[in-house]
């Protein structure tokens, strides 16, 4: 009998050292240690052995029994670090890989420029406001006092949605909003697209934008209009610019102006980009606000006075950030627009 329980050790601690899982090694338990193992098998048959081998043989198998005990123990242990030595290999992160390179974008430059040209507005305690991109004739022309025949209107200048919608062809409309919607005092800016049936060439494009601006309260005059104009323009390109009012039409405002300012080159001394005259010409186009315009929204003219304004963004845009031609200010190509 005792080499039967020799026998047993050694086969069970041979195996046991062949083991990859735990459930091999639960499997070799229940062979051996079980209810129906072998060494209880053997055990069991300790009732036909002589009172004198009986204390020899259960302590001799008890001992067995604890040394196989023990190896397993220590199996599983060794397995149960396998396994997780192989489950941080596999999941092992190489921290010395280069991380995902994030994107973080920027604003466009003419997103830039109407923003800036936003803020010197409201530090001058003017509001922004927005109006829509289709507009109405009655908005775009008709309460704009614009002429039934004014070349604007023409199908070949302005792109038409209906007979009566169309695409607004500057932001004035926005003024006609404001004042139908308000009562004066008004103080507002809006900015955004305009367009119009042009060929695209190096300063032109269909799709364009503009600023507008409105004031109208009590005692407005050409003096407020022209200490506003000249405060902005030095506030956006400094404080040796100049500005020139040369007087013009517009439908809308009476008297109208045009307004250059000194050249952005040589700052009014003259040089070849201003053809020597020292300035830059039409950057905006102003007046005081038609009293026919006021009756169609009904504010009282004899009450009220005030003054508009409209330039170009592009235009803007370009001179300050050094862009010579329209297109790239909306082709989006990722070479040009990471330069700003
Ligand atoms: N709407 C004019 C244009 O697109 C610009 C303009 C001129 C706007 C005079 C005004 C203004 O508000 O008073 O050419």
């Amino acid at each position: 009998m005792k080499d039967e329980i020799n026998k047993i050790k050694e086969e069970a601690m041979g195996e046991i050292k062949t083991l990859n899982n735990m459930e091999e090694l639960e499997e070799l338990r229940i062979k051996f240690l079980g209810k129906k193992g072998k060494l209880t098998k053997v055990l069991r048959g300790m009732g036909k052995l002589s009172n004198d081998e009986r204390p020899v043989i259960g302590q001799m198998a008890n001992e067995v029994r604890r040394d196989i005990e023990k190896e397993i123990n220590n199996t599983r242990k060794r397995l149960k670090r396998e396994i997780q030595k192989k489950k941080l290999e596999k999941e092992r992160i190489d921290i010395s890989i280069p991380g995902k390179n994030f994107i973080l974008g920027h604003r466009h430059p003419l997103v830039k420029t109407i923003e800036e040209l936003e803020n010197i507005f409201m530090n001058m305690g003017f509001s922004v406001v927005y109006g829509p991109e289709v507009e109405t004739v009655e908005n775009n022309f008709d309460e704009l006092n614009s002429p039934e025949n004014h070349p604007s209107r023409d199908l070949t200048d302005t792109f038409y949605i209906t007979e009566d919608i169309l695409l607004r062809t500057h932001t004035s409309p926005v003024q006609i909003r404001v004042m139908k919607e308000n009562k004066p005092p008004l103080r507002i800016v809006s900015a955004g697209r305009t367009f119009r049936f042009d060929d695209v060439d190096d300063t032109h494009s269909p799709m364009f934008h503009q600023l507008e601006g409105l004031v109208v309260d009590e005692n407005i005059t050409m003096a407020n209009l022209k200490e506003t104009i000249d405060t902005f323009i030095k506030e956006l390109f400094g404080e040796d610019m100049k500005t020139r009012f040369r007087p013009h039409y517009f439908p809308f405002t009476e008297p109208s102006a045009e307004v250059d300012v000194s050249c952005f080159n040589c700052k009014g001394k003259g040089c070849e980009e201003c053809n020597g005259t020292g300035w830059s010409m039409e950057l905006l186009g102003c007046g005081m606000v038609n009293p026919k315009v006021l009756k169609n929204c009904g504010i009282d003219p004899d009450k009220y006075s005030g003054f508009a304004f409209g330039l170009g963004i592009d235009r803007i845009a370009m001179v300050k950030y050094g862009i010579d031609n329209i297109r790239l200010l909306f082709e989006n190509d990722m070479r040009f627009l990471e330069q700003f």
